[in-house]
């Protein structure tokens, strides 16, 4: 990366929050600057106060924050336990009979879960894995559709202490093998199947091929969703509805200290296999907690609904803790956003009467593409905020859920965040913050970033450089699973120590507003969804006719980005349309639908420099069909990108 990014997008529009809704929101422009003020100056004060007001601790905290950056920890010696501050503690109050949890499956079968009723089920779902033999600290994976059960499950893997890794419904067995093994799972969570455009998704049949892989696990609870056939194997998987027969309702909550490990979370990095990001109880309850109310001006009267999936950081920290924890009512649908028509999701808000919306670019961008006439068929007058998350959103995306969504009426809080950030980081507050499309605006109390270049040293306004974090917030990450080195390596090592490093270029603007232009390192953004280029590599290089592969993204019209393989055969005479459709469908299999290649481009050879290192901008220039206007002096051998250009 050269020292400075170049910017070239202006946005001049801004929308300062509507009157009407500053009036009535959560937080005020004087409360927002002096709580950021006051948690810049004095972190261990602001968060220390947070956390005795908003979280319910069977053993309070004497010490808020110990340790420098990156081995800080938070309310260290107070013990809590996160399915109590998300469900038990509202059974006192009016909240008990409150919809906790509203539910539509894909097929059109509803659900709704009082606070009450959901306690119940954790409860009974608590005593299966007691019985089961699971032990405080022990990891369970969850690999489930979208259902209140998997929220069950979630919450009553944190009320008995056991650290729960859910894995997302599209990955492939080998990758659940993979998570199993770095985890060292003893139990899988999963269904029959799910729904998904129609379709059943094999979720069963997927944990089993893991299985053989990931011999760490001992038992598969089966929770039936679709009525699929499975196979079940004698002793070592159970029917969630067998187990739940015989389970008593009354298994309190277990106490666990404020650092103990709540979930890992799978996620892609520059190099190597995926990273286990660990974030631990207290921290980050509080910051999902806070963030909640902050960002989404959440209200008791208000319907919410996030539509991400709950194998992503989203769906944990903004479908499940954070709105549970504030005693909100959280929607969550199984399903796809076409199906049966292209108008479903606008139907539910019409249907459930949601008021705040929180979604992401590249569904925008399908909704777009779909046509005004799907939401315009629907009563959305419900709506009075609107979220976006996941990637940089295009001005013009941005315009258009401002206006066909939102009907001009409501803020949009473009949040930053990152799934080792555990919450949201730069938003727009909507009370408070004059919205610009394509900015994700301000930090949040308790975020102190900073625009750095490659030696650390702050820019000015409009410089483009790295995004940092040059204070320590209660809900970061506190190691990648098994790997403290590689943790402190990836988000530490560039600035020693000094800075979080996100691994994104940003700039700032004159006002203060921060504008993220993507990543910096070879992780592309599919769908909001991060991949690494490394890992489609290495997937297409396990297949016995690939010498080599190079991968890169490349602008795409839905899925923000695209894969763009570059592919040296063993025999370049292999090379055909059956073989492209082959290894589209073995990184499928090696990862999962997300990771399936848009384009394969057979190649003699990809563009090295004289050192061996793959010249992977002048790949993402050829796979976009740009000039390339770099550098190319280091290059091993010029004919190669002749050629690549002339294959195109
Ligand atoms: O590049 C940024 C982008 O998504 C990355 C984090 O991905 P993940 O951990 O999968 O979490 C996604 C949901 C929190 C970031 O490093 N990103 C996320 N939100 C935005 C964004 N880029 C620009 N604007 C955003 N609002």
């Amino acid at each position: 990366m050269s020292q400075n990014i170049e910017t070239v997008l202006t946005e001049d529009r801004s929308f300062p929050p509507p009157p009407e809704f500053a009036e009535q929101a959560n937080v005020t422009p004087e409360q927002y600057q002096q709580m950021w003020q006051r948690a810049k100056d004095d972190p261990a004060g602001f968060w220390g106060e947070l956390a005795k007001s908003e979280l319910d601790w069977f053993k309070p905290f004497t010490e808020t924050m110990s340790g420098e950056m990156p081995n800080t920890k938070w309310f260290a010696d107070g013990q809590l336990n996160a399915c109590y501050q998300c469900v038990d503690r509202h059974l006192t109050t009016w909240r008990k009979n409150k919809a906790a949890i509203v539910w539509e499956g894909e097929p059109g079968d509803t659900r709704t879960l009082t606070y009450q009723q959901l306690h119940h089920e954790v409860c009974k779902f608590a005593d299966v894995l007691d019985k089961l033999g699971v032990q405080a600290g022990d990891r369970i994976t969850l690999y489930m559709p979208m259902v209140p059960e998997l929220a069950v499950a979630m919450l009553a893997c944190a009320r008995v202490g056991a650290t729960h890794s859910i894995i997302f419904g599209g990955f492939s067995a080998d990758a659940i093998a993979d998570r199993n093994n770095d985890a060292q799972s003893k139990l899988v969570i999963t269904a029959d199947a799910g729904w998904r455009r129609g379709k059943e998704i094999p979720l069963k049949a997927n944990v089993d091929a893991a299985l053989d892989k990931s011999p760490s696990v001992e038992k598969v609870v089966v929770l039936r969703r679709t009525g699929a056939d499975v196979t079940m194997v004698p002793d070592r998987d159970f029917w969630w509805h067998d187990l739940m027969d015989k389970a008593t309702p009354d298994r309190e909550c277990t106490h666990v200290d404020a650092e103990h490990p709540l979930f890992i979370l799978y996620t892609s990095g520059s190099t190597g296999k995926p990273k286990g990001v660990l974030h631990t109880t207290g921290g980050y309850m509080l910051g999902a907690t806070m963030t909640t109310r902050w960002v989404f001006d959440l209200k008791d009267e208000d319907t919410y609904w996030c539509t991400a999936d709950i194998g992503w950081i989203t769906g944990h920290s903004y479908i499940v803790y954070g709105p549970l924890s504030n005693g909100a009512t959280t929607v969550m649908y199984e399903g796809a956003p076409n199906w049966p028509d292209e108008g479903r999701f606008w139907n539910l808000v019409e249907k459930y009467s949601v008021n705040v919306f929180y979604t992401a670019p590249t569904a925008i961008r399908a909704f777009i593409k779909w046509g005004d006439q799907w939401p315009e068929q629907y009563d959305l007058s419900s709506l009075r905020l609107l979220g976006t998350v996941g990637e940089p959103i295009n001005p013009e995306a941005w315009m258009w859920y401002h206006r066909v969504i939102g009907g001009e009426q409501c803020p949009i809080v473009d949040t930053w965040w990152q799934t080792e950030t555990g919450g949201i980081m730069l938003s727009p507050l909507p009370g408070v913050t004059a919205t610009k499309p394509g900015s994700c605006t301000t930090p949040l109390p308790g975020v102190v970033p900073a625009i750095v270049d490659e030696q650390g040293n702050e820019l000015d306004a409009n410089q483009g450089g790295l995004l940092v974090m040059t204070q320590p917030w209660p809900h970061m990450l506190r190691t990648l699973y098994g790997d403290h080195d590689r943790f402190v390596d990836v988000y530490f090592a560039k600035f020693d120590g000094k800075y979080y490093f996100a691994g994104d270029g940003a700039r700032r603007d004159e006002e203060g507003n921060y504008w993220v232009m993507g990543r910096v390192d070879d992780v592309i953004n599919v769908s909001g969804h991060r991949l690494s280029t490394m890992e489609v590599e290495s997937a297409l290089v396990s297949h016995e006719q690939v010498a080599e592969a190079a991968v890169v993204g490349f602008p795409h019209e839905l899925k923000g980005e695209g894969i763009c393989c570059f592919v040296t055969l063993k025999t370049e005479s292999d090379a055909s349309d059956e073989m492209k459709a082959a290894l589209k469908q073995h990184v499928r299999t090696q990862i999962g639908a997300l990771a399936t290649p848009d384009q394969i481009r057979f190649a003699a050879a990809v563009p090295k420099t004289r050192s061996g290192k793959i010249m992977r901008r002048l790949l993402r220039d050829i796979a976009a069909g740009r000039e390339s206007a770099g550098d190319t002096t280091t290059l091993e051998d010029y004919t190669v990108l002749a050629k690549l250009r002339e294959d195109e």
